[in-house]
């Protein structure tokens, strides 16, 4: 993939740059499903951004002398992955001419990793792709010898996540971030997210999240096909009109410290998603027994003892357990008990809200 070029190693230093961030992955609680154009959502979702689950990425940007052509070499985890270098690289050429021009002519080494298992069956292209998007913005700063990581810098970060993946667009900021237009919320846009951290009551500052892997195997759809099965989902049209009426909902219960009403909406979201990939042509069940097994214990745990601990669900088998740092105690203890033993080799991330990105030495 690197054609042989020299390489001319400048003594000029804005010939050698290297960035690094941190950048969380994100859980839907309102989900995107369904898009159109280039990344436009059918509806406006809501996100809490995570605080464990990370990429860290790091760009290495020097100077080609004989070629147009922008050249990738791309690490993950310390190794060469060819599948994901080819992915990295497409993206990175679709958006040069458009976003950053100066990438023209530039050799990029880019390493990343993540702080959660590759193969937990979390999704990672949220973390993955908005750690890239901050990057490639950092670099275009250095360039202009800017320093300010003001709005501007997060709202384009945002808007190339979402170029890469719809739900990364979410990642760039802390807590809570809506992406999509909606009438509730000022200045929202579907070309990016923006935060609405200063608007969510504290208890949703260190809630928790807790992904039990029902199942560490590959996702038999992927985000791209489930989106294009919604072009013909009959259900589809009131399907987005009951995202938003559940948006208005959800928020109102973020502002206002309301955890029943958050849990119920998440978890109609949850089963809703769910619900339209098994109506799909063709269909597909994307849960397993055991996942229902664990909704079904989270159900009545809470009815048993009027803790509020409620679920919700990514397009697969694993379940994410909310609850208030409050119970935190008799929650760990319900999932050490009761749970535990409906994940794959007792696999549990520990995770909860957290403050987003963090630019790295
Ligand atoms: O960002 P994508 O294209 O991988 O789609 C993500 C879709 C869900 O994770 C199921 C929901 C969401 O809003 O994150």
């Amino acid at each position: 993939m690197k054609p042989s070029l020299n390489m001319s190693k400048s003594t000029d230093p804005k010939n050698n740059i290297s960035v690094s961030w941190s950048s969380p992955s994100n859980i839907a609680l309102i989900k995107y499903w369904g898009k159109h154009g280039r990344q436009l959502p059918r509806n406006a979702s809501i996100s809490f951004t995570l605080d464990n689950a990370k990429s860290i990425t790091r760009i290495t940007m020097t100077d080609l002398t004989e070629d147009r052509k922008t050249d990738i070499e791309f690490l993950f985890e310390g190794q060469s992955n060819p599948e994901f270098a080819q992915r990295i690289s497409n993206f990175i050429a679709s958006i040069t001419e458009a976003y950053f021009p100066f990438l023209k002519c530039k050799h990029l080494k880019i390493e990343s990793s993540n702080t959660f298992p590759h193969s937990s069956g979390i999704a990672s292209s949220a973390s993955a792709m908005s750690a890239l998007a901050l990057c490639l913005c950092d670099l275009e700063l250095q360039i202009s010898e800017k320093s300010v990581y003001d709005h501007d810098f997060y709202q384009k970060a945002s808007l190339i996540a979402r170029l890469g993946s719809g739900s990364a667009a979410r990642s760039v900021y802390p807590y809570v971030a809506v992406w999509g237009n909606h009438n509730d919320v000022n200045g929202s846009s579907d070309l990016y997210a923006i935060s609405v951290n200063d608007k969510i009551h504290s208890v949703f500052k260190d809630f928790h999240d807790d992904i039990l892997i029902i199942s560490d195997a590959k996702k038999h759809v992927s985000s791209t096909v489930g989106h294009q099965l919604m072009d013909n989902n009959p259900y589809a049209t009131v399907r987005y009109k009951q995202a938003n009426s559940n948006f208005t909902m959800l928020l109102t219960a973020l502002k206002t410290g309301d955890i029943a009403t958050f849990g119920k909406i998440t978890e109609d979201e949850a089963l809703t998603l769910h619900a339209l990939m098994m109506c799909s042509d063709p269909s597909f069940i994307l849960m397993e027994p055991r996942t229902l097994e664990v909704i079904n214990k989270i159900r009545s745990f809470r009815q048993k003892t009027g803790i509020h601990v409620y679920f919700t669900l990514d397009a697969g088998p694993n379940v994410h357990v909310l609850y208030p740092h409050s119970h935190a105690d008799e929650v760990k203890l319900f999932i050490s008990n009761d749970l535990i033993q409906y994940c794959q080799n007792g696999q549990i991330i520990f995770d909860q809200t957290g403050n987003g990105p963090v630019k790295l030495a």
